[in-house]
């Protein structure tokens, strides 16, 4: 465990402050593998699912955290998973290294769950459940709608990336009959009465004007068909909708029905839009 380091120091170089050390009480069976060396203890706690990073700093300040079995109460001290024992009010946390993230690019025709009683086509078909257990998507695509549908194993993450305090901006690609006017987009930028409430400002722009035209729509809401019914509201049926993007990820050029795991970077990203960890550098 050690001290903050220098703000300027660079994060991905690997070093590392060294100024307050406690001693180490050696790896714990629980622990996972290491991949992120040390870091500070209240992005420890966020990663370990115990609390925001805010509510953990919260936490420390209160002296309820323990590292290798010293109160430490200040900010900016460092722990290694790999060697350090945190306990939070006297019970040990560790920080999964296992939770993988994935994003799949669903077809239309298959229903957003892992299991269907009705024997219907399923997501699940169609990402590795077997080899990463407890993996589960991230909200719901509805049964003909496209794009990126995000998988995660870490259920606090993907609370938090639903939470309605986060506000992640999910865009979508709408084909609607007819031509919607200058107005009606002006509604559904400024929100569009729904049987569930007004709907809250969205980014919407007309992209194509064909007989039919092409919205981009992109909202921070996540409710129920949300995009097909602001679509109705206006008078312009959804012909086709497909999310092309979830937060700080973009579907690329990921083929139809193919998955692929997120990296490190990605993951960091999503954890930064849940509010796991602040956007402050190491
Ligand atoms: N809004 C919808 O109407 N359907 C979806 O699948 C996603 C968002």
């Amino acid at each position: 465990m050690s001290r903050r380091s220098p703000k300027n120091q660079d994060r991905r170089s690997g070093r590392h402050g060294t100024d307050q050390q406690v001693p180490a009480a050696g790896r714990t069976a629980a622990m996972g593998p290491a991949q992120d060396g040390p870091m500070r203890l209240q992005r420890f706690l966020a990663r370990a699912g115990v609390a925001s990073r805010r509510a953990s700093e919260e936490l420390i300040a209160a002296g309820r955290v323990l590292v290798n079995g010293q109160p430490v109460q200040k900010m900016g001290v460092k722990v290694d998973p790999d060697h350090d024992v945190v306990q939070v009010d006297g019970k040990v946390v560790t920080v999964s290294q296992e939770h993988v993230a994935l994003m799949l690019h669903k077809p239309a025709g298959y229903v957003t769950t892992m299991s269907d009683p009705q024997g219907r086509a399923c997501v699940a078909d169609l990402v590795p459940a077997e080899r990463f257990p407890g993996l589960y998507p991230v909200g719901r695509l509805d049964r003909d709608t496209t794009g990126l549908l995000l998988f995660v194993t870490d259920g606090g993450l993907g609370n938090q990336l639903l939470h309605p305090s986060h506000h992640v901006l999910k865009r979508y690609l709408a084909q609607v009959r007819g031509v919607p006017s200058r107005h009606q987009v002006h509604l559904l930028r400024t929100g569009v009465k729904l049987e569930d409430g007004m709907t809250a400002p969205a980014e919407v722009e007309l992209l194509d004007c064909g007989p039919d035209a092409t919205l981009s729509i992109g909202i921070r809401e996540g409710r129920n068909r949300q995009v097909r019914r602001m679509c109705d509201a206006v008078g312009h049926e959804c012909l086709a909708l497909h999310r092309s993007s979830f937060g700080p990820l973009e579907l690329g050029d990921l083929p139809e029905g193919e998955w692929r795991l997120l990296d490190e970077g990605e993951l960091d990203l999503l954890r930064q839009v849940a509010g796991m960890e602040g956007g402050t550098a190491l």
